[in-house]
């Protein structure tokens, strides 16, 4: 449909921060060179100026953390303990009995609590099926997993969620996303808190996409939060290597660390060991100082730029890309219809082109960086594109013989605090234009071990990157 007939605001929305490496040019098929729009935030968002800034100035500081009695050393520690307060208080959580637990990312910090709720075997974890792999698969290594299931709209209400708790055995946790990598739709965490903390089970939060985006509810043992958080530094403008687990210190007092050898003790003989006290006790090995001073940087400049800048700037992007891509022919958009509040994030299919053209032409033709594939989240993703046993069974029998040409998927547009509505319109216009057929300076070709799809050349960047493969189906 014609640019003109879409329903969307016209109020012009550049970028809310400034980042490293804005406007970099890329060169295209054609030969000319585009700036890069960035449409990949919900898998990694490039540094902020600030938070690059903050880096650089810490460096001729840096030193190992804790052990060291030299100037620099202290000096490190103390950046590397106002990292984690700043984390504590992003989540709401500073000056009680919480601790933060720096590590690499959401996912070590999921399979580090899994790891650390000593659950047993027959315990069951109440999770949903929109999470992240990271939310789903190290439960199952302590414990058995019920799913609250989702509509074909991809959404689940707080009933969905109350059966699940309500149903025997009671559950030992409640395990869930804050955001959906996929559909950007914000499940009810606050509802969901006060429902299991009504009945005594303990909420754990993956917020790898909410905490660059919305506040972290608030826990501290409150009816309406969660006991644990995980987040990670490079989706929050702070791609240095550091995450973060928030929870109450208690959870942490006995038993074994995730990871056992230097830094978690206070003594060690050969027989016995006295393991330190929560956070430290955690943190073994060398810490990723400049990770933690990244990310409390972050943590701050989000803070400073406040909730309601953030949310506005969102809202309109949401609304922009969601609302184009539902009005183009061809296109589906999975997920919650427009209107519905999600972050600025769209996954759709093109009717009759496989995802990962898509997303080799956007960017080879274009400049646009999207994402294509499962998005780590295969159940959510299957639901929404409503592909049944039959067709897993023969997605999972092509991966097998290494032909994943047709693992299902779809393309992911994903907006972050840099993007502007400038950038939206760009990936609209490009749709609109592959879509009503224009055509392509080169034949692309499909690999048949990554499914991916290259411009037929040896010249330009995607030769370079074709042995490695774009999508994230196989992850
Ligand atoms: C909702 C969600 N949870 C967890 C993760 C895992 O985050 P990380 O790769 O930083 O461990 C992601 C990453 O995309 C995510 O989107």
């Amino acid at each position: 449909m014609a640019r003109a007939q879409l329903d969307t605001q016209t109020t012009a929305v550049g970028a809310l921060l400034e980042v490293v490496g804005a406007g970099l040019g890329v060169p295209c098929l054609d030969g000319v060179e585009r700036p890069y729009v960035d449409l990949d935030c919900a898998a990694s968002t490039p540094s902020s100026v600030a938070v690059a800034a903050a880096v650089a100035d810490f460096l001729p500081r840096y030193s190992s953390v804790h052990r060291g009695a030299g100037f620099k050393s202290r000096a490190a520690t103390e950046a590397y303990e106002a990292a984690r307060s700043r984390a504590l208080r992003y989540a709401g959580r500073e000056g009680g009995t919480d601790t933060a637990i720096i590590c690499r990312n959401t996912t070590e910090a999921l399979n580090h609590l899994a790891y650390r709720l000593r659950l047993e075997r027959d315990d069951v974890v109440l999770t949903t099926v929109l999470e992240h792999h990271a939310n789903l698969l190290p439960w199952a290594r302590y414990a058995q997993r019920r799913y609250v299931e989702c509509g074909a709209d991809g959404t689940f209400g707080v009933d969905d969620v109350v059966a699940g708790l309500d149903a025997a055995p009671a559950p030992k946790v409640l395990a869930v996303t804050g955001a959906s990598n996929v559909t950007g739709w914000l499940p009810p965490v606050e509802e969901l808190c006060a429902a299991a903390h009504a009945r005594g089970i303990p909420v754990v939060l993956d917020a790898a996409q909410l905490a660059p985006h919305r506040p972290i509810p608030a826990g501290r043992g409150g009816a309406d939060g969660p006991d644990f958080v995980a987040w990670s530094g490079h989706k929050m403008y702070a791609p240095f290597g550091a995450g973060v687990l928030v929870g109450p210190a208690a959870a942490f007092a006995d038993g074994e660390p995730f990871l056992a050898g230097g830094g978690a003790v206070e003594l060690v003989d050969l027989d016995e060991v006295l393991w330190s006290e929560p956070p430290e006790r955690e943190e073994a090995g060398s810490p990723n100082v400049v990770g933690a001073v990244a990310l409390g940087a972050a943590a701050d400049e989000l803070s400073g730029i406040g909730w309601e800048a953030i949310s506005r700037h969102e809202a309109v992007l949401a609304d922009r890309l969601r609302r184009g891509l539902a009005a183009i022919d061809g296109v589906r958009l999975l997920g919650p219809p427009p209107g519905t509040e999600t972050l600025a994030v769209a996954t759709f299919t093109v009717d009759g082109m496989h995802h990962g053209l898509v997303a080799a032409r956007l960017a080879a033709e274009f400049g646009i960086g999207v994402r294509h594939g499962c998005f780590c989240a295969h159940p959510y993703l299957l639901r929404l594109l409503g592909i049944g046993p039959d067709g897993v069974a023969a997605a999972r029998a092509g991966a097998l013989r290494g032909d994943r040409r047709h693992i299902p998927g779809a393309v992911r547009a994903s907006a972050g605090l840099a993007t502007t509505l400038g950038d939206v319109d760009a990936l609209l216009g490009a749709l609109e234009a592959v879509i009503s057929g224009t055509p392509s300076p080169v034949r692309y070709v499909q690999d048949t071990a990554t499914g991916d799809f290259f411009p037929a050349t040896t010249a330009g960047w995607w030769a370079f990157s074709s042995g490695v493969g774009g999508g994230c189906a196989r992850s």
